[in-house]
Parts: structure tokens; C-alpha cells; sequence
């Protein structure tokens, strides 16, 4: 059983996401839980009560948890942090996707080994310390209620599935705590695997299972290489999302037109156009304009927010924090306004560790510094983390490609219209997939370049 003395275990985090689609973590109830990880971690008592970084009476919505909905909170802040960190590290011209709940989520599961530094830089980098609770453990509870709610069944059209599964080297001790724990809150079980002399295999398999939770959009998440034979544990979290729009775009409308990568670089996209009623606002002082779109059933919107013409997206990323995003969501009202959204498909995937080490998150990944004796036990307490990895699909209305030229005509037509407010995606724009009832972002990222798949 012991681990030979001198070499480092690699542990590694692999996430990831796909918008199209599941499986079902929920059928415990989370006040039976019993959540007592190695390690707990003490706020110190904030010196000025009450003045935390959001002013301000917080409507909590009826029957919402008030610590729930501050996780919530928590997560969008840190979605916009690593966003914010993302944007300023890929080119301008890039496209980004990703699913800062999955990120939030795996790390949350991590978190449950994590002792001393390793523990507190965990609260810190995913806001978890900006909830009004003393003790790090009671984290976990509200992530389980936050899921429920979160993959609870909406709609018959709607399929928002999330699955967590841990890979573990089937000769390697992890704590039987841990492990029930992490299947108990998070619905991640066990599956041993032989890294020590299948490390390929290992891998093929951990890929295979994401595919499969991903309607096998998600494919090769773990990297050539990624595993090796010092590979103990692989956590993994899927988020698969499906959704229809309430108020479907009509094939007949859709249109080639230029999408304008930069002002001087343009790209064929097909163009999808309708006007109705949408939650909508121009917003002259931030320079934007913002589309929500809801998908059926109504709790999970799509929200658009398009730059002024003038304005490049990089001044708007800069700015955006979560009060101001808030305040745009609230003040989004119903409006008649006339709409064109490109058909894409993007892709994106990336490693967490540097951006997540220069978010603040150092002693995690750091062989020397890491703790996570909850996780190996006392004797194998060499734990890191090698790296995490991220995955992210998102495809949006893929039907009625063959739009011709001929309905283009009847749609720019129809298009010009001064009468009625008009939104047009054809510069890049910045996208979150959110559900309104929880205020959780479960999406986000920027179409910079949505031409490539046409
Ligand atoms: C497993 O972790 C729990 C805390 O979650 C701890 O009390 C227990 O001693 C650990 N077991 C071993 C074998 O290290
Ligand atoms: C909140 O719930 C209570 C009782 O369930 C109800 O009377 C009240 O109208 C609700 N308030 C809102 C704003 O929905
Ligand atoms: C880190 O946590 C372990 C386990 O709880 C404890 O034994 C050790 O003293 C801590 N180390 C530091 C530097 O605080
Ligand atoms: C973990 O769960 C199993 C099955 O429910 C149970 O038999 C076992 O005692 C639990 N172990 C610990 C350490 O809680
Ligand atoms: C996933 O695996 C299960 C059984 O292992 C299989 O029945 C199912 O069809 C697979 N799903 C996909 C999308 O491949």
C-alpha cells in the first residue's frame, strides 16, 4: 500500500462542458448529509460587518437560500475573474467558451481534501470566503442544494446534466471519507483504474467516459502525456447542456452576411434573424447593448452583450465586473426589437494551472506546498495537483444551414426598419448561458470569430 517515498503523485482535475446536454446527482437529500472533511477553514472575523463588496439590500428570491444564493454569487464573480484573466491572455480575435460552474464545481470537490494554505487559497481564488458563513465546510452543503436546484428537471426540451466522477490508481488508499463525501455531496464515485502500468489506457478510458456524458461532443479532454504512471486520482466534472429556444429562429430567415472579425477583417456567417419581444436595453453610458434570450421553459436564457459599433469588446471585457452585469440584467426590460444572431459552433479548452496560479491559487499545483491529506491519508500525503483541465462546446441553432441568398433579401429587408430597436451580431460579442432562477452563470465566454464551421 505505500506510495514510494520520493514520487511526487500526480493528481489531476479534468473538466468538462458541452451546451447541447446528463446525469442525475440529486437524489440525495442534502440535510442528511454528513460533511466532515480533515480540514476546516476559519474566516477571521472581517473587521467592517455588513460593508461587503456589493452594496446594498440583496433581493434573495423566495424560497432561495440566502447562503445558496451567495455561493451563486461567489461563482459569478469568479467566472468574470478567470474571464477577465482569459481575455487579456488570448488574442483579441479568439474565440473563449467555458463553463465557470464546472471549474467552480470540481474545485469545490477538491477543496474537501485541502488542509492550512492549500485550503485558504481555495476559499480565496473561488470567492467561497465571500459567503457569510464561518467555517469552509458548510460550503459544501449549500454547493449540494445550489446542484439541486441547478439540474433539478425544468422542461421536457431542456436537458442540463452535470456528472463528477473520480479516477482513482487502484492500488493507492484514498481516504474512505473522502471518497463518500465526494459521492454524497457531488454524486462523484470511485472507479479504480491501473495507472501505475496502464497510464495510456487509463487515459483512453477517462476520455471515453466524458465523451459519454457529453452526447460525445466532448472529446479527447486529457491530453497525450496528461497521465502517466505517478497519476493517483483524476477528478472529473461534465456539464452537458440542451436547450431550444422559446421563440425558435425560422429557417426561411436565415441569411449569408459578413461578420466583422475587426473593422477591416470580415468573414462569411449565416445569419439568423426574427423580431419579437425580448428582454432588451441599449445602454448609452456603458456603450453596449443587451439580448436575452430564454430557452423553453424559461429559467435558462441565453444573454447577448453587443459593443457599440465604435467600441472594440476589449473595452467592455475590461469593465466587467459582477454589480455591473447585475445591474444590466435588472434593468433589461421587454422590448419589440429586431434581431440577428449568427449560426456558430465554437470549441475551446485550456489548462487551468497558470491561470489559476495567477489568480492566486499557487500551493495547489506546487509538489512541495501542496496539502491534501484528506484526500491520501498520512502516509501518501504527497498529493498535488499536475494541472486541470478545461473543455468547452457550444453550439447554437445548427439547423437551416441552407439559407439562400434569395431570403436574405427578405430579411435584411425587413431589417431596416428604424422604427424598432434593432440588434445586430455581427461584430464579436460576449455570451453567458445563465439561469435567472438561481443567478448562476453556467456558461460563458465571447464569439469572436464565429465563421470557421460554415
Ligand atoms: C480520512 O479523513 C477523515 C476526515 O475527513 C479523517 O477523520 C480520517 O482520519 C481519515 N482517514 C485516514 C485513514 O486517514
Ligand atoms: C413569497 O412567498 C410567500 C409565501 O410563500 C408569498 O406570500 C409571497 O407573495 C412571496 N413573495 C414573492 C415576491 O413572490
Ligand atoms: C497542515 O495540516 C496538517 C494536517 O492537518 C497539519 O498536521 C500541519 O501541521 C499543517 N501544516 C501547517 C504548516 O500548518
Ligand atoms: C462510507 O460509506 C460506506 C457505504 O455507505 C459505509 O459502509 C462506510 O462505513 C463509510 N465509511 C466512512 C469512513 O464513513
Ligand atoms: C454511454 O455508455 C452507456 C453504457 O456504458 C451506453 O449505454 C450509452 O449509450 C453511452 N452513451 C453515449 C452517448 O455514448
Amino acid at each position: 500500500m505505500s506510495w514510494p517515498v520520493g514520487v511526487w503523485s500526480l493528481w489531476l482535475l479534468c473538466l468538462a462542458s458541452a451546451v447541447l446536454g446528463l446525469v442525475d446527482i440529486c437524489n440525495t437529500k442534502p440535510k442528511s448529509l454528513k460533511l466532515e472533511p480533515m480540514c476546516v477553514h476559519r474566516k477571521p472575523e472581517s473587521p467592517e460587518k455588513g460593508t461587503t463588496l456589493e452594496q446594498g439590500p440583496d433581493k434573495v428570491p423566495n424560497g432561495t437560500n440566502p447562503r445558496v444564493w451567495e455561493l451563486s454569487k461567489a461563482n459569478s464573480r469568479f467566472a468574470l475573474t478567470l474571464y477577465g484573466h482569459l481575455a487579456q491572455a488570448k488574442p483579441s480575435t479568439a474565440n473563449i467558451f467555458m463553463s465557470p460552474l464546472s471549474i467552480s464545481n470540481a474545485f469545490a470537490m477538491t477543496k474537501l481534501g485541502a488542509c492550512n494554505s492549500t485550503l485558504e487559497q481555495l476559499m480565496n481564488v473561488f470567492e467561497f470566503s465571500s459567503i457569510k458563513e464561518k467555517t469552509s465546510d458548510q460550503v459544501h452543503y449549500f454547493f449540494a442544494k445550489l446542484n439541486c436546484q441547478i439540474y433539478r428537471k425544468k422542461h421536457e426540451s431542456i436537458e442540463l446534466v452535470s456528472a463528477n466522477r473520480l479516477f482513482g490508481e487502484k492500488s493507492f488508499l484514498i481516504n474512505e471519507t473522502f471518497q463518500n463525501i465526494s459521492e454524497l455531496v457531488y454524486g462523484a464515485k470511485m472507479m479504480p483504474l491501473n495507472f501505475k502500468e496502464k497510464p495510456e489506457l487509463s487515459r483512453m478510458i477517462i476520455n471515453e467516459w466524458i465523451s459519454n456524458k457529453t452526447e460525445n461532443k466532448i472529446q479527447e479532454t486529457l491530453p497525450d502525456g496528461a497521465i502517466d504512471s505517478n497519476t493517483v486520482l483524476v477528478l472529473v466534472n461534465t456539464i452537458y447542456f440542451k436547450g431550444q429556444w422559446e421563440r425558435q429562429f425560422d429557417k426561411e430567415n436565415v441569411f449569408k452576411t459578413e461578420f466583422f472579425v475587426t473593422e477591416s477583417h470580415s468573414c462569411p456567417v449565416s445569419m439568423m434573424y426574427q423580431e419579437h419581444k425580448f428582454h432588451y436595453k441599449m445602454f448609452s453610458e456603458d456603450k453596449v447593448q443587451v439580448l436575452s434570450l430564454p430557452y423553453k421553459g424559461g429559467e435558462i436564457s441565453m444573454v447577448l452583450i453587443l459593443p457599440r459599433k465604435d467600441t472594440p469588446l476589449s473595452e467592455i471585457e475590461s469593465s466587467l465586473q459582477l454589480k455591473k452585469l447585475s445591474g444590466w440584467l435588472d434593468a433589461l426590460v421587454e422590448t419589440k426589437v429586431s434581431i440577428q444572431i449568427p449560426r456558430f459552433r465554437i470549441e475551446d479548452e485550456f489548462t487551468l494551472k497558470e491561470n489559476l496560479e495567477a489568480l492566486g491559487l499557487k500551493d495547489l499545483f506546487d509538489p512541495s506546498r501542496a496539502s491534501l491529506p484528506g484526500i491520501g491519508g498520512e502516509r501518501e500525503n504527497n498529493l498535488y495537483i499536475s494541472d486541470a483541465f478545461h473543455k468547452a462546446f457550444l453550439e447554437v441553432n445548427e439547423e437551416g444551414s441552407k439559407a439562400a441568398a434569395t431570403t436574405a433579401v427578405v430579411a435584411v429587408g425587413r431589417s431596416i426598419n428604424f422604427q424598432r430597436e434593432v440588434f445586430i451580431a455581427n461584430r464579436p460579442f460576449l455570451l453567458l448561458i445563465r439561469m435567472s432562477t438561481t443567478n448562476t452563470i453556467i456558461f460563458n465566454g465571447r464569439v469572436a470569430n464565429p465563421c470557421d464551421q460554415l
